[in-house]
């Protein structure tokens, strides 16, 4: 059985107050609703809110996830943030690999492997992502781009740690882009990423691994995209930023 994740990625948005009233409003409605039951509900503010965000939900079901981190543990590493340090502010996951951080911070398959490594060392389950520009569907390059980035994201991890792992298909076009891929493009990829897996680590382990699907998912799709046998969930941007919004597609979940 797969629980599925309904994840909000804020990316660069919200202050610390913000994210606290939001929050409120979250773990009020969510009270109301049988939803935690159901799924794993997961919040992605910025680092700095990740504490205290800690502090406000310790006996909330709601989990704290982290944007990034770096694969060090400690050192001389200016501006970055570590698995412990993550682990010790009270985050359970960390996004790896979006493509924003690929497109502005240069990010490669080979530093998102050792970002991978580095989140599972802490037992923080990484949400790694992966997924093809326009130019590469385009041009035919969907499954070899997809390979690629698995193959490299997930270099030398066991299968166990494998299933540890989250893989979030966010195709670079539908992000932030209000273009949200079609129930048939996303389950066409999300089998096909399952089926990498599975080549790779066994069926049976593939077959626990939750796929999430992103790209401007909003309430009025969400359903139709999480109702495909091989989406387990979504990572939210922009449509995550509203408790209105966010609990809209937690409740279509439902
Ligand atoms: P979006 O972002 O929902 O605003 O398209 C998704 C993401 O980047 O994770």
């Amino acid at each position: 059985m797969r629980i599925p994740i309904i994840a909000g990625n804020w990316k660069m948005n919200k202050t610390i107050g913000e994210t606290l009233d939001f929050l409120k409003i979250l773990s009020q409605e969510l009270q109301q609703s049988s939803a935690t039951t159901k799924f794993e509900i997961v919040i992605a503010p910025s680092f700095i809110a990740i504490n205290k965000m800690a502090e406000l939900l310790k006996d909330s079901p709601v989990k704290i996830c982290a944007q990034d981190l770096f694969w060090e543990d400690a050192g001389a590493f200016t501006g970055e943030i570590s698995a412990p340090m993550l682990k010790d502010a009270g985050a359970k996951y960390v996004i790896i690999g979006h493509s924003e951080r690929r497109q502005f911070f240069n990010e490669t398959d080979s530093t998102v492997n050792k970002k991978i490594k580095a989140a599972l060392k802490y037992n923080i389950v990484p949400i790694f992502c992966v997924g093809e520009t326009l130019a590469e569907r385009e041009a035919g390059k969907i499954e070899s781009i997809i390979a690629t980035q698995l193959t490299g994201g997930l270099m030398d991890l066991t299968a166990n740690d494998v299933t540890k792992t989250v893989i979030a298909y966010e195709p670079v076009w539908a992000i932030g882009t209000g273009k949200t891929a079609t129930k048939e493009q996303a389950e066409e990829v999300h089998l096909m990423i399952r089926q990498m897996l599975a080549k790779q680590f066994g069926q049976t382990n593939a077959d626990v691994i939750r796929i999430l699907y992103g790209g401007s998912v909003k309430p009025s799709n969400s359903k139709e995209l999480l109702s495909q046998p091989n989406i387990d969930g979504a990572l939210i941007g922009g449509a995550s930023l509203k408790p209105e919004d966010f609990m809209g597609i937690i409740k279509s979940a439902m």
